[in-house]
């Protein structure tokens, strides 16, 4: 358990971006393509819409325009970027990396540039390893980012999967934080035997892609939803009772809670565990769906540019997913 001591630099954020795709794809829209209802996936869910976008963009293009507004937020050129991180699951390509295609697209000259895979958790991973730069004085400046095209990787046949995603991308630059403010405590963890439960088989070194892949599925994303709600709450709910005794805070001290957005009977199962009511918990699941790595940078985002979290405040912020990995923060805006 990491909790950071006074005399540590502490990483804050500095800008928020986002890009959602026009397109919004309501669950009636869904009703016409597979075997479902817009009662099924409410209730289930608490998905109501979700927002796909364009076949010719990639995550990468979600991530340059959510990366050139949280630059514009925080007041810097492209150029005093000194590394971007980009957490993702839905890469432009295996290699070479989407962080090195937003890198030189946005015009960041300066800057290392890496990808960094933890499932649904990457955000939560990428943010936690880019504050170490701040912390330890090495960077001035860092992007984060979690961006996804799920929606080129779900079975549109398949509607297990298919109701639960959408595509979007969430950016944050990091700096050194106010006196007093800033991440104060955090935590990654990872279960590797439970990958089986969330996974894309084909495309990698152990099952490259194939016409036999194609025919059999392999290249779209397979989930055994139920195994995943479980570990979702117990995971949720452990690790923002850990990040928040590290922080030496207790429940009360929250001011909004931030979990990702992979179901409202998760977050509210997750926000009951830890007694948390409701008004303190941001949800958006229900007009985004899950947007996996960029769901928690879009939801902060939000509440930041809509006046809603105010400096001072205590975020509790919960990340889950493929891996299986999941990881807390607690932070003083
Ligand atoms: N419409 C109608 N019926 C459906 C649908 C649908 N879209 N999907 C499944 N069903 C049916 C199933 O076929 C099943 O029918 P059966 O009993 O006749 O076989 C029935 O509904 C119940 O299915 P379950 O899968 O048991 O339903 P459950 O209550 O578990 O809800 C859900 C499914 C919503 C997927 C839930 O398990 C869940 O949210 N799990 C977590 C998923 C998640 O968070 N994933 C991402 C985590 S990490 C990341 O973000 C990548």
């Amino acid at each position: 358990m990491a909790v950071l001591s006074e005399i540590l630099i502490k990483a804050g954020i500095a800008g928020l971006g986002t890009y959602v795709p026009e397109q919004i794809v309501t669950n009636a829209d869904l009703e016409k393509i597979v075997d479902t209802t817009d009662e099924w996936i409410v209730a289930r869910s608490g998905i109501r819409e979700r927002r796909i976008a364009p076949p010719e963009m990639a995550a990468s293009d979600f991530a340059v325009i959510a990366s050139q507004e949280a630059i514009a937020d925080a007041g810097i050129t492209a150029a005093e970027i000194d590394l971007v991180i980009v957490a993702t699951n839905t890469p432009d390509m295996l290699f070479p990396a989407t962080a090195c295609l937003v890198q030189d697209r946005i015009g960041a000259i300066n800057a290392g540039a890496f990808d960094l895979a933890a499932g649904c958790t990457g955000f939560m991973y990428a943010y936690i390893v880019g504050s170490q730069f701040i912390a330890t004085g090495a960077y001035r400046n860092v992007l984060v980012i979690g961006s996804e095209n799920l929606s080129k990787v779900i079975n549109w046949k398949d509607r297990k999967t298919c109701v639960l995603f959408g595509d979007g991308a969430g950016a944050v630059v990091l700096r050194q934080a106010d006196p007093g403010s800033g991440i104060l405590s955090y935590r990654l963890w990872s279960d590797g035997s439970g990958g089986p439960l969330l996974r894309q088989p084909a495309g990698g070194s152990r099952l490259p892609a194939s016409h036999d892949t194609v025919d059999n599925n392999l290249h779209y994303l397979h989930m055994k939803g139920r195994d995943i709600f479980k570990f979702a709450v117990r995971a949720t709910g452990k690790a923002a009772t850990e990040v928040l005794a590290a922080a030496g805070l207790g429940k009360s001290d929250i001011d909004y809670f931030i979990p990702h957005q992979a179901n409202v009977r998760i977050i509210e199962a997750a926000a009951k565990r830890l007694g948390l009511p409701r008004e303190k918990v941001l949800i958006n699941v229900d007009r985004y769906g899950n947007t996996s790595t960029a769901s928690i940078p879009i939801a902060l985002a939000e509440a930041v540019h809509s006046g809603k979290i105010k400096k001072g405040d205590h975020l509790l912020m919960v990340g889950f997913g493929a891996g299986l990995t999941w990881a807390a923060a607690v932070v003083k805006w």
